[in-house]
């Protein structure tokens, strides 16, 4: 830690390798530099040693599940204490919900978390719900003690939803960082069987991973960053916005450090979720081999798109195919990666993820198709019909996020809609930082990115979008099936906490509009 004015000296290894080592700071991880190191000798810097088997959270399948939240023992660190978390039904991450397109879901959260942890309110990440049942931040709690069941029809318009990769996690008001770094996070899987005949990797072959980093303290345990939740706790002060990054030293796999999977030579499908509450990843193997996208975790993509890297920021997905054909008795990285698209956003974390051990018989998988799943015509307004800018305001309480430079009010609707319109909104970023921004409820598309055609793997549906500083990207939706109010916001967990969150209300039809 280097106070302001201060000098800090860093201890680098004298026998280090010649090559190029990426730092940042880790409370501002877009102040980046880069440590070029020459001559001859040394040595690379050690990846870790992978040392415990990937898990996979317990499949939950049933048309009524019941979740009871409470503090539980996690292994976290392949050696020494385990971790205390708050857990969905004990793991972390919880049970991942896997259910059919089109059929009703209902899940019971029962909450037993201890003192200290106050009401809790849970959300289906990328769903489409009623407001009642989306999460809310203030309202329908469920309080320490008891429970509520979230209904989740899968359904929009009538019609299944498309196959999704999505998850659900806690939403409260100025506590959602925190919540989540405890451990409430889970995966939510929704299948569609007229995918089968894609041939996609499936079964034992189809590998969700659910990507975070965590500080642990030397006992294992979670370190607590956060300032309080209330105004005075964050507007001011070391914490005070843009200051407010939550980094985690140790980025985990499916809530473990450093894991390895054994893989047969072929294909397989990782389904990847960004759950962190601050990083971006850019991920890719080590064998330089491409990610195959098929999918944005909202819906598959209409074409496949060969990648080298995939950057993905919180609440970000990718549903990808590789291929580990021909590879028998070799190991692949799965990393990260200093971001290198020539953006001067905010940057990627570096680091090695998990290994994958590629051993045994090849197992048959034919090629992935060209075509997926086409996205329907929809008929988008020429007209930006609401315009939200992303920034950073000051004012002589302190500084916060804002939205349209307002900081959250639970009390303020900041849009209104009709239910049955389609309106295209214009997202934008003013701070210098970028954002990950979330919409809720609807089935979003991205019309543009800086007014130009969105790239490949930005052309199916979607629910988070990167905006670098300077940004500007055209979405559009139907507001179908449900009036009431929903939110928007920065999926930057402190961001979200610090004022970057806004809500819109879908009006039903014949109803008063009482914003004007
Ligand atoms: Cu993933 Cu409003 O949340
Ligand atoms: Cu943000």
């Amino acid at each position: 830690v280097v106070a302001a004015g201060a000098t800090g000296t860093l201890v680098v290894p004298a026998t280090l390798a010649a090559g190029k080592y990426p730092f940042y700071c880790s409370f501002h991880p877009n102040m980046q530099g880069t440590l070029v190191v020459t001559g001859k000798g040394g040595d690379a810097p050690e990846p870790p040693k992978f040392e415990q088997a990937l898990r996979t959270p317990e499949v939950l399948t049933g048309g009524h599940i019941s979740i009871r939240m409470k503090q539980a023992k996690v292994r976290i660190m392949p050696n020494g204490p385990r971790t205390s978390m708050w857990t969905y039904g004990g793991t972390f991450p919880g049970p991942t919900i896997k259910r059919p397109t089109g059929s009703t879901t209902k899940v019971t959260f029962v909450n037993d978390l201890p003192q200290g942890s106050g009401s809790i309110t849970v959300h289906q990440h990328g769903g489409h719900q009623s407001s009642a049942d989306d999460g809310q931040p203030t309202r329908f709690l469920i309080e320490r003690g008891s429970r509520r069941t979230y209904t989740y029809p899968l359904t929009d318009a009538g019609e299944p939803m498309p196959a999704a990769f999505r998850f659900y996690h806690d939403h409260r008001m100025g506590l959602t960082a925190r919540n989540n770094w405890y451990g409430l996070q889970g995966m939510f899987l929704v299948t569609d069987p007229a995918e089968r005949e894609l041939g996609l990797p499936r079964g034992a072959y189809d590998v969700p991973l659910h990507l975070t980093d965590r500080s642990l303290d030397d006992e294992n345990q979670l370190t607590d960053p956060f300032p309080g939740p209330h105004m005075h706790d964050w507007l001011t002060g070391a914490h005070a916005p843009p200051n407010d990054a939550t980094v985690g030293k140790r980025i985990l796999v499916n809530g473990q450090f450093a894991p390895y999977l054994t893989v047969r030579p072929g294909k397989y499908r990782l389904r990847l979720l960004n759950a962190s509450t601050f990083s971006a990843y850019n991920l890719e193997l080590s064998n330089g081999r491409p990610l195959i996208q098929v999918g944005t975790g909202s819906a598959l993509l209409p074409r496949k798109v060969e990648r080298s890297d995939i950057l993905l920021g919180p609440a970000q997905r990718a549903d990808v195919v590789v291929d580990f054909s021909g590879l028998r008795g070799k190991n692949v990285l799965l990393s990260t990666v200093p971001r290198n698209d020539g953006s001067h956003g905010t940057g990627s974390r570096s680091a090695a993820i998990m290994q994958f051990r590629v051993r045994g018989n090849a197992h048959p998988s034919p090629p992935v198709p060209d075509l997926l799943r086409p996205v329907p015509a929809l008929d988008v307004p020429d007209e930006v019909a609401k315009v939200w800018t992303f920034g950073l305001t000051k004012d002589h309480h302190g500084s916060f996020w804002s939205i349209n430079g307002e900081m959250f009010d639970p009390k303020r609707v900041d849009h209104q809609v009709g239910q049955g319109d389609t309106e295209r909104w214009r997202l934008r970023n003013t701070s210098d930082m970028t954002h990950y921004v979330h919409l809720h409820e609807e089935q979003w598309r991205t019309i543009s990115r800086d007014g130009k055609r969105p790239p490949p793997w930005e052309r199916g549906f979607e629910d988070t979008w990167r905006l670098d500083p300077g940004e500007y990207v055209d979405v559009a939706a139907t507001f179908t099936d449900y009036p009431g109010l929903f939110m928007v916001h920065c999926h930057m967990l402190d961001h979200e906490d610090h004022g970057m969150m806004a809500r819109f209300e879908v009006i039903a039809p014949g109803a008063e509009r009482d914003l004007d």
